[in-house]
């Protein structure tokens, strides 16, 4: 170790070799453990999950799958993706599972190119209501190859309107259906969408980026008996690297295996399938259970507790890990709240409301995530406070300062990665 202390692999090689970096990686360290971290698609990988990732396994070309590559000496990491194929099929109950997707929004490409052509119709969610990019956006390759019909939300109880998906379905005839979100943090009734995919003979993919962690701890029903074809990322509430994964029926598996590679990527990144592997036995773990429960748990106390400051909760709270708060009562906007959070200390985004007046710039809402400050071993009585800091400096600017000692000496004494080795 040099003088600065961090955790990870080699460090102090790193630091005489290129002290920029160094820095760099040290100034992140001390950001992430002076604050607190609320945003809901991040999360804190285990040191072991980091040892991988720093691992050789990075300089291994592997194009193609296990036992069948398009390069010679893949004899040892095709054990590493054997283990992370088998492990996330007993924690998911898959038939068939590919772990080589570098993101999120690969796995959706993948599917889409596997069971689509351009120009079909697909109905997702309104990103404006809670869906992803990947589900429709101009600005994407969904919205600028395919023709995307959108459902929402019901503007009385804040729920997916499964009458109007179905109608819409029933309407525009869907090649594919997805379901997932987001920014929606209620349950969503995957047999529902089940259904409606059957009366109209689509697809149902369901992207479960977001909710995949909790459904591996089974704080979640699981969306993997309902649908087709599941995607899914590693880093958010599932606490492993930064990539993705695709979840599909054996009927399916050939399409999705060949829509990954050869069709949407090149060589998979195996450090980062090794990692997965370990994040996956992390998850199968009895004590991967408790954590998701405990999740949901915080953010149910997390969002009772802006509720009770006069912030309302959309749809009236949340079954899952995140919650989306409604600012207008306080007449602050969603990209002030983001704003004068991270000058104390805690980070969050802002987040646009359903049927949100304003623009997604600015916003009338924020989103609130569990997953971090669970890992740091929060509670209840954390969430309590955390929930008191926010309402306290979204009020009023001049308690920054202050909050900022609260946050920082809340998140020291919840330490996720140790300062020494
Ligand atoms: C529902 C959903 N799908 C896909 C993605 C994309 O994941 P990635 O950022 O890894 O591409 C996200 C990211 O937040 C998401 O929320």
């Amino acid at each position: 170790m040099g003088a600065e202390p961090y955790y990870g692999p080699d460090f102090g090689l790193l630091q005489r070799q290129d002290p920029e970096i160094a820095q760099i990686l040290t100034d992140e360290l001390d950001r992430l453990c002076d604050g607190i971290q609320l945003i809901a698609s991040e999360n804190f990988a285990s040191p072991a999950v980091l040892a991988a990732l720093g691992s050789t396994l990075t300089n291994k070309y592997a194009e193609g799958y296990p036992g069948r590559r398009y390069y010679a000496g893949c004899e040892v990491v095709d054990r590493a993706e054997r283990l992370a194929i088998d492990r996330a099929r007993r924690l998911f109950g898959a038939e068939h599972v590919n772990v080589q997707p570098h993101s999120g929004a690969s796995a959706n490409l993948a599917a889409y190119a596997a069971l689509l052509q351009p120009g079909d119709t697909v109905l997702a969610m309104a990103l404006p209501h809670g869906g992803h990019l990947t589900h429709g956006s101009k600005v994407n390759f969904s919205g600028r190859w395919f023709g995307v019909v959108a459902y929402g939300v019901r503007r009385d109880t804040e729920l997916i309107d499964y009458d109007e998906v179905r109608e819409l379905a029933l309407r525009h005839q869907p090649k594919m259906i997805i379901c997932g979100a987001t920014a929606y943090p209620r349950q969503i009734d995957f047999a529902a969408f089940r259904g409606i995919a059957d009366e109209v003979g689509a697809w149902l993919l369901a992207d479960i980026a977001h909710t995949v962690g909790l459904m591996a701890g089974r704080a979640l029903p699981s969306a993997v008996p309902y649908a087709d074809v599941v995607t899914f990322t590693t880093h958010k509430a599932l606490r492993g690297p930064r990539g993705g994964g695709i979840m599909c029926t054996e009927e399916l598996a050939d399409k999705i295996d060949r829509a990954v590679f050869p069709f949407i990527q090149g060589g998979p990144l195996m450090h980062a399938v090794a990692a997965k592997a370990v994040a996956f036995g992390e998850a199968l773990r009895p004590e991967f259970a408790e954590y998701a429960r405990q999740v949901v748990a915080n953010a149910q106390v997390l969002a009772d507790g802006l509720a009770a400051e006069g912030m309302r909760p959309v749809s009236g709270g949340t079954d899952s890990h995140l919650a989306l708060v409604d600012l207008r009562d306080t007449g602050i906007s969603g990209a002030v709240a983001e704003h004068r959070c991270a000058s104390a200390g805690i980070t969050l985004n802002r987040n646009a409301i359903p049927y949100d007046p304003e623009p997604p710039t600015v916003t009338s809402g924020i989103r609130v995530g569990t997953p971090c400050v669970t890992t740091q071993g929060m509670g209840g009585e954390e969430m309590k406070e955390v929930a008191s800091m926010v309402a306290q400096v979204i009020r009023n600017p001049d308690a920054v300062e202050e909050t900022r000692v609260r946050a920082r000496e809340l998140a020291r004494a919840h330490q996720i990665y140790p300062r020494e080795l």
